[in-house]
């Protein structure tokens, strides 16, 4: 069994995604706690619909408290969706390659907190999301996983949105199913899978399209 905790500001439709394709479809996952930053987080909602328990991170001491929660509950993956807050570095050296990220742009094009809107006001043709670990910069870490999305300028900002999401929520949690199961290596930049062989191991399958039965 594997237990991991979803760190969110926002709307929370990310976490909502990896909690219910854990229960369908990954079910050796268990999602412990939603943890936030935001107390008008509407992830707090959704995390009491689907009765998971939530922590509010204090406005003094934020990291050292979401670090006493994670020395209790020890999680496999510490997965951040939508946590609009730079990790202080301490933190990110604590458990660096257990912290992931997902980033709803090709990066390292359009890092920060408005990656949807650059990308459509630049015009981009080809766009997508990446899911990377997290090190101490700004959507810098090394990467595990992208996937890209062609751009029809046609599209108005909320069709590019409702697309880039739709890729989140389908490739985020077979992502963390197989960086739990898969060995891999972290070696600078690039983020080694070395066993593609048997059906434990998924990652290969998520490129695929093959994930979700
Ligand atoms: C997601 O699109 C995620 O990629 C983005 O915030 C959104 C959260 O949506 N994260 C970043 O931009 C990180 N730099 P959600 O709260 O509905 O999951």
């Amino acid at each position: 069994m594997y237990n991991i905790v979803v760190l969110a500001s926002g709307s929370g439709s990310n976490f909502e995604a990896i909690v219910k394709q854990t229960r369908l479809y990954f079910t050796d996952i268990t999602v412990s706690m939603l943890i936030t930053d935001k107390k008008n987080a509407f992830a707090i909602k959704r995390s009491e619909y689907l009765g998971i328990p939530y922590t509010l991170l204090p406005k003094h001491r934020r990291f050292r408290v979401l670090d006493e929660i994670i020395d209790t509950i020890k999680p496999h993956l510490i997965v951040l969706a939508g946590f609009m807050r730079i990790i202080p570095r301490w933190f990110v050296e604590e458990h660096f390659g257990k912290i992931v990220n997902i980033h709803p742009s090709l990066l390292p094009s359009f890092p920060g907190m408005h990656a949807i809107r650059q990308a459509y006001d630049y015009g981009v043709r080809v766009t997508g999301i990446t899911i990377h670990f997290v090190d101490s910069g700004v959507d810098t870490g090394p990467i595990i996983f992208q996937y890209p999305l062609m751009v029809n300028p046609e599209w108005d900002i909320e069709k590019l949105e409702e697309y880039i999401h739709r890729l989140e929520h389908r490739f985020y949690t077979p992502v963390i199913n197989g960086l739990l199961h898969c060995p891999y290596e972290i070696r600078g930049r690039k983020v080694i899978f070395t066993d593609n062989r048997g059906d434990a191991c998924d990652i290969f399958r998520v490129e695929r399209g093959e994930h979700i039965p």
